[in-house]
């Protein structure tokens, strides 16, 4: 257990806390505001509570130098409108231009520092960019549950140079991950998607101790019909992975299922001439793009025997209809079981969001790659660096 902004007087402190504003943008604009609303809690409590409040996030993975495309004015703008309160945003993370904005902070104020990542410190954890960072705050908070996979200096550097302390959401995310690390109920099924095995090796093996059911979709079940020695045309698929993917078809045995008929075309972008064919008649210059309704189907039985679902990675190329009807199908199918249901990874948030369903799951994580390492039971460094509940 951590300690959290429950347990610290934030009463006139000035605050520095850390969020995942790693949202995607598109024409300028933040295009799905999930992680800033999913900060709100906290930021709304420190300022009731009377704290100076400046925020700082990486967004993009710019290469330590400022990327005009990746800064975090559009950040600041959908943060004002969702606080219904004006939100400063100061230029630089560190600095005059940061330590000037920062100066100015009175009780219920909040800044947003710009860009973590615009500086070569941040992912070096480099103590004098951190010390920067921490320059002036009495307390760090941590809410970034989605970048706590990353030993970061605004992740871990502050952590050790301030009290420091969990926000609801960082709370609540390990609160629920320790409960499906733990104490799941049986029977456990997992499904897995998106495109790559090679990110998802450890998370997997460890799933195969724990799982009942292990359910193949995506791009990565390709590399499992490589393995089985189907041919899959020219669909994506991950060649290196293929002993792996041998390798837990082997261990898993009857455990594992993968797609028995998937929708395929010669190109996404001509969905009108897509069909659907059993996984062992896949034409050569053909793509597999979704599941094929007979998989959503056998899916669907073994899921309706679950108790617990935990769900990562899309079924297809879901940003494209109408190769995401397989995704959707399982996100819907989902709402409908007497289970506990678990979602984490960023596509799999957005299917569910995108099937308007997420309200209906046990626990969206905002967590990406921190979810899937949480739950392969590596210790993550954001979480690390954060003082221990008495
Ligand atoms: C994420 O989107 O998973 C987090 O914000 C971490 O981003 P990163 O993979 O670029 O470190």
């Amino acid at each position: 257990m951590k300690k959290t902004v429950k347990d610290v007087d934030i009463q006139g402190k000035k605050v520095l806390m850390r969020v995942d504003f790693n949202v995607p943008l598109k024409d300028g604009e933040v295009a799905d505001d999930t992680r800033i609303r999913a900060a709100l809690p906290t930021i709304r409590y420190l300022v009731d509570g009377g704290a100076a409040v400046t925020l700082c996030s990486h967004l993009g993975r710019p290469k330590g130098k400022p990327d005009d495309a990746l800064r975090m004015d559009p950040v600041a703008e959908r943060l004002s409108e969702l606080l219904g309160t004006e939100v400063k945003k100061a230029d630089d993370c560190i600095g005059d231009k940061a330590a000037s904005a920062r100066a100015g902070l009175k009780p219920g104020n909040v800044l947003l520092l710009e860009n973590t990542r615009f500086h070569e410190g941040e992912k070096a954890n480099d103590d004098d960019f951190a010390e920067e960072l921490a320059q002036g705050a009495d307390l760090f908070v941590n809410d970034a549950f989605g970048a706590a996979h990353r030993a970061h200096a605004s992740t871990e550097g502050v952590a050790r140079l301030l009290p420091a302390v969990a926000g609801f959401l960082m709370s609540r995310e390990i609160e629920v991950l320790d409960h499906l690390i733990a104490n799941p109920a049986p029977p456990v099924v997992a499904i897995f998607g998106g495109v790559k095995i090679s990110d998802k090796i450890g998370v997997l093996e460890r799933l195969l101790d724990k799982a009942d059911t292990l359910m193949i979709g995506g791009g990565m079940a390709n590399t499992f019909f490589l393995a089985k020695g189907l041919e899959i045309g020219d669909s994506l698929a991950e060649t290196d992975s293929l002993e792996t993917a041998g390798e837990i078809l082997e261990k898993a045995g009857d455990r594992i299922m993968l797609p028995v008929d998937v929708v395929i075309a010669e190109s996404p972008d001509r969905p009108e001439g897509r069909k659907t064919v059993a996984v062992d008649a896949v034409p050569g210059g053909w793509k597999i793009l979704d599941i094929g309704p007979e998989t959503v189907k056998q899916f669907s039985d073994k899921l309706k025997e679950a108790k617990t679902v935990l769900w990562n990675g899309p079924m297809g190329l879901f940003e494209t209809a109408p190769f995401d009807e397989g995704t959707r199908a399982i996100a819907e199918m989902l709402t409908r079981l007497d289970a506990d249901t678990y979602i984490g990874g960023g596509d799999s948030a957005s299917a569910v969001n995108g099937a308007g369903v997420a309200d209906k799951m046990t626990h969206v994580s905002t967590g990406g790659g921190a979810f899937l390492e949480y739950l392969e039971g590596r210790t993550l460094p954001g979480v690390a660096a954060l003082a221990d509940a008495s």
